[in-house]
């Protein structure tokens, strides 16, 4: 039996690297100020089909409960946000500042960078109006990837602005029944043959390639980018006005990260989305939002293609699952001594390992290296003294056992 096609195992290397990504999202949210929050993993499916897109509705994971509900595994997290923002509005002061990081679901065609199943970091502004938030978002987006070691030169955000669009739409008095459609074959011309987009856009073809190809122009996108350079970080991005996101609900700006060399699918993706909260409620609650989510499949395959940041994913992934001290049972007289010591050592918050059962002492030691303990605590022909013995100097000492704890106590207090 094999996990199902789309769907990984994590074996205990990847959890340590999934928990290093998810530590490094948690720490870059907070400096920003996002407070953590979760939805579930089911909801119903009528809450997808009513303003996630045609391209999500059919990848959904979706079946009949035995309540005779229509379900859905989340394929995103967007319209729970909005969900949940409604019912719980006057809760909170605005605006709100929300990230979450949860697993979604969609029958996509395995692909490389696409998963039938995959983690995604959400970050959401819910209740601003103003660019400031667009701005403070895109900048928390490059900064999470500056996190993990890349620069300007590894990865761009294309900005671009749907508001562009639709404004080029009404100029040409394109029929508002059309937008979506011609809005989602100009999100796919990235990655389709010009014939076949052109086929699509019909008698806009050639208005529409020439808007994209010389770049697009808006006052707002400018705005955006000046408020970036203020922070030293227009370097990541790029105005790109072919960008215009396949989910259906966004409104305004809109963005998607890319790496440079053009080698992977989307790394993150997001914008605004003002009307998604009224549509959900019924108009009953309206609030402007805007987010994003950044994919763990893709990050994970550009963490191994730059070096700087396969190192430093390297250097923490090691740094996380070392322990502090390894117990070496010399004598098995000494066992019952040395798990009392095991426990009051763990007791204290030290990680620390021993032998289960009868070992020789060369294959502890081994153990001890591979475990990256910082010391040895060797219980042996020296009680009622314990050799430790500090692993990378070799440099041993005899403490009485009564000192121990005290002892290392005092020397983990110097070396933190
Ligand atoms: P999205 O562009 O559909 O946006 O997904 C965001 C990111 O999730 C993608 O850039 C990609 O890294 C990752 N991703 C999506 N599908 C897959 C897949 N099948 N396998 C692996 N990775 C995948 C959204 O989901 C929006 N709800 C984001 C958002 C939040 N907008 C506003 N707030």
């Amino acid at each position: 039996m094999q996990a199902l096609p789309g769907f990984r195992d994590f074996l205990p290397d990847d959890c340590a690297r999934r928990n290093c990504v998810f530590a490094q999202w948690r720490e870059v949210a907070r400096r920003y100020g996002f407070v953590e929050w979760e939805g579930p993993p089911l909801e119903a499916t009528e809450l997808y089909k009513k303003k996630s897109g045609a391209e999500i509705v059919e990848q959904l994971f979706n079946f009949t409960d035995k309540g005779e509900r229509e379900v859905a595994l989340r394929p995103e997290l967007t319209p729970t946000l909005a969900r949940v923002v409604a019912a719980h509005e006057r809760e909170f002061k605005k605006p709100l500042k929300w990230f979450s990081i949860g697993q979604f679901f969609r029958y996509e065609k395995q692909q490389r960078g696409r998963l039938r199943e995959h983690f995604q970091l959400n970050c959401d502004i819910i209740g601003e109006r103003d660019l400031a938030a667009d701005i403070e978002l895109v900048a928390l987006c490059i900064d999470f990837l500056r996190a993990f070691g890349f620069t300007e030169k590894d990865f761009v955000v294309r900005i671009s602005d749907r508001e562009f669009w639709i404004d080029f739409f009404r100029d040409k008095n394109v029929p508002v029944e059309r937008w979506d459609d011609l809005l989602q074959a100009i999100d796919k011309s990235a990655r389709e043959p010009r014939e076949k987009t052109a086929e699509k856009l019909g008698e806009l073809a050639d208005s529409v390639f020439a808007a994209i190809e010389s770049g697009g122009k808006s006052a707002k996108l400018e705005q955006l980018v000046d408020g970036l350079r203020a922070r030293g970080l227009a370097d990541f991005v790029a105005i790109d006005v072919g960008i215009v996101r396949g989910l259906a609900y966004y409104t305004g700006i809109v963005f998607e990260v890319f790496d440079r060399a053009g080698k992977f699918r989307a790394i993150a993706g997001g914008g605004r989305y003002d009307n998604l909260i009224a549509q959900l409620s019924d108009g009953t609650v309206s609030m402007p939002a805007l987010g994003f989510a950044m994919g763990d499949v893709v990050l994970g395959e550009l963490i191994n293609e730059i070096p700087r940041a396969r190192e430093a994913m390297q250097k923490s992934i090691a740094n996380a699952s070392k322990i502090d001290i390894y117990v070496v049972v010399a004598k098995e007289q000494r066992r019952a001594d040395a798990l009392a010591q095991v426990q009051q050592l763990r007791d204290r918050g030290f990680r620390v390992d021993y032998p289960l059962t009868p070992t020789k002492v060369a294959r502890q030691f081994q153990t001890a290296e591979d475990l990256g303990a910082r010391l040895a605590l060797l219980y042996g022909d020296e009680w009622p003294q314990v050799k430790v013995k500090t692993m990378t100097t070799g440099a041993q000492e005899l403490v009485s056992h009564d000192h121990l704890l005290a002892h290392l106590q005092a020397q983990s207090s110097l070396s933190s």
